[in-house]
């Protein structure tokens, strides 16, 4: 698939099916099954999360629930500026919930300190995350990740849902992209 578009497969499939087993395991740990304030509420981020999230919640041996959100930051399409608008809102109010955040990438990691902000005001029982990706710029930024899959160089990256103008998404691994692919 995409032949001669990928310069080079940076986390195999493999690699990320073992990550989401250890990080499935560990998080599994941090939440009691039957507690009152219900299942785990994953919510993932649209639309880069989802393969993540849908492997991450069947590695998971605990029932957990899904919620998604779409937010879209102003700025180009590569580099995202801090100022988030919300395309999708959350289906159900999740007070009193524990919540997990679930994104593909940290980048600047602005798109994310927004989102838990807002979530918080929504007053869940427990706000966390978990990222499968997460760039160097990220630890600019103040915001608390407890669970990150794998740290990566600051290079554009796509797969595992992740897209560049809306393609690759469907690839197994994290891959580079050639430069013509950009128009280089
Ligand atoms: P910030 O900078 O707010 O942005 O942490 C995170 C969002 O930026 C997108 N992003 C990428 N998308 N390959 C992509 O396909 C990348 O290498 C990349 N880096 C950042 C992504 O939408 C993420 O949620
Ligand atoms: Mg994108």
């Amino acid at each position: 698939m995409y032949e001669g578009d990928i310069a080079s497969v940076l986390i195999s499939e493999d690699q990320i099916q073992d990550k989401i087993a250890e990080l499935a395991g560990i998080i599994a740990e941090r939440y009691p099954v039957g507690a009152p304030e219900g299942d785990l509420l994953l919510v993932g981020v649209l639309k880069g999360a989802v393969f993540f999230m849908t492997d991450l919640a069947r590695a998971l041996p605990i029932p957990t629930q899904m919620e998604f959100m779409a937010v879209s930051s102003y700025g180009s399409s590569t580099s995202s500026s801090g100022v988030v608008r919300i395309l999708k809102d959350l289906d159900k109010d999740i007070a009193g919930r524990h919540v997990l955040i679930v994104e593909d990438i940290i980048d600047s990691g602005l798109t994310l300190s927004w989102l838990m902000r807002n979530l918080r005001t929504r007053n869940p029982a427990s706000l966390e995350v978990v990222t499968l990706l997460r760039k160097p710029d990220a630890i600019k930024v103040d915001v608390e990740v407890a669970n990150v899959g794998f740290d990566i160089p600051d290079e554009f990256v796509v797969g595992y849902g992740l897209d560049y103008a809306e393609r690759y998404r469907d690839l197994p691994y994290i891959g580079t992209l050639e430069p013509t692919v950009y128009g280089g």
